[in-house]
């Protein structure tokens, strides 16, 4: 296991995101309690993290900014603009400020932050929850990146994508947990309309995905050829993808995921406009 990290890392927003990265560095023993601070403006949720974990509670976003070496941003989008004025000044010389915000450009970072703290990007999924998100990076200081790539890998596995590529990203990794979760609902759904007890439906439904899963990641075949290898010929299986296919299913699926790419680029503008306003006004 790689070494744990001396940074003092402080974490900012402890919704469902924020959680899962504090619990990932801990239970990956990649970091330390007494290492990690959080501020949430909900001081519940703060304390609940405080509680379970022993992290200690910051009284504010600056005071967390001015003690950590290391920041992860895990407030929504649209909070940066509050969030920005709060703690530009504050940053310790050398910080390192790792960005989950969707639709959030580093050059759009920039602007929130100021100039003093590094800047990374990074785009993980509710699977840091359980240690198994894939998380995209990107940035242009190697050894910031490394730093990430540590914090990350505590919740899961890691990739480098140039920053161009992030709507893509957002929409096939970072949105794709809801994807997977909709087919199964959809099993549970028709195994109850078909008389299954509910937690029966549910086993089935989930104990099938991740055998499904694990498979996909313990072959070195592709998706396409594992699929191609369980449909026999005239077989149950053929008949449910004959008809997906009929129905034309791989193209609406593309078709969504293109509108989840779009609608990050629509965020990403919406925030570079921001950034257009704010400085014909300053
Ligand atoms: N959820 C996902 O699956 C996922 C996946 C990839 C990336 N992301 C990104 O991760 C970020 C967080 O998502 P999330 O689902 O964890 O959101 P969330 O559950 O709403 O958590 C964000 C938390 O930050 C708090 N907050 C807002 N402004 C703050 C401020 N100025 N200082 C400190 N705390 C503040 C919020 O409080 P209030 O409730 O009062 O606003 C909330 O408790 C988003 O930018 C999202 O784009 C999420």
């Amino acid at each position: 296991m790689a070494a744990n990290m001396k940074q003092r890392i402080g974490i900012i927003g402890c919704g469902t995101m924020g959680s899962a990265i504090v619990s990932g560095l801990l239970g990956s023993r990649m970091s330390r309690s007494r290492l990690i601070s959080v501020f949430d403006s909900v001081r519940a949720k703060s304390q609940i993290l405080s509680q379970k974990f022993g992290v200690k509670v910051t009284r504010s976003n600056s005071q967390l900014v001015q003690e950590a070496d290391v920041i992860v941003l895990a407030v929504k989008p649209q909070d940066l603009k509050w969030l920005g004025p709060e703690v530009r000044r504050s940053f310790k010389k050398g910080a390192v400020v790792i960005s989950i915000l969707a639709g959030t450009p580093l050059r759009a970072l920039r602007q929130f932050l100021g100039t003093r703290p590094v800047l990374v990007r990074a785009m993980p999924n509710l699977g840091a929850q359980v240690g198994e998100s894939v998380t995209a990076l990107t940035g242009s200081h190697r050894r910031s990146l490394a730093v990430a790539e540590k914090i990350f890998s505590g919740c899961g596995k890691v990739v480098y994508v140039p920053e161009r590529q992030f709507d893509l990203v957002t929409a096939l990794s970072g949105s794709g947990p809801a994807y997977f979760f909709l087919l199964m609902e959809l099993l549970v759904h028709i195994g109850v309309r078909g008389g299954l007890a509910k937690t029966t439906a549910r086993l089935l439904a989930v104990q099938t995905a991740l055998g499904a899963a694990k498979l996909a990641q313990a072959s070195s075949v592709e998706p396409g050829e594992l699929r191609r290898r369980v449909t026999s010929k005239k077989g149950t299986t053929e008949a449910a993808l004959r008809y997906l296919e009929r129905k034309k299913f791989p193209k609406m699926f593309s078709e969504a995921i293109a509108r989840a790419v779009r609608r990050s680029r629509q965020l990403s503008e919406a925030s570079r406009s921001f950034l257009r306003c704010s400085n014909a006004s300053s």
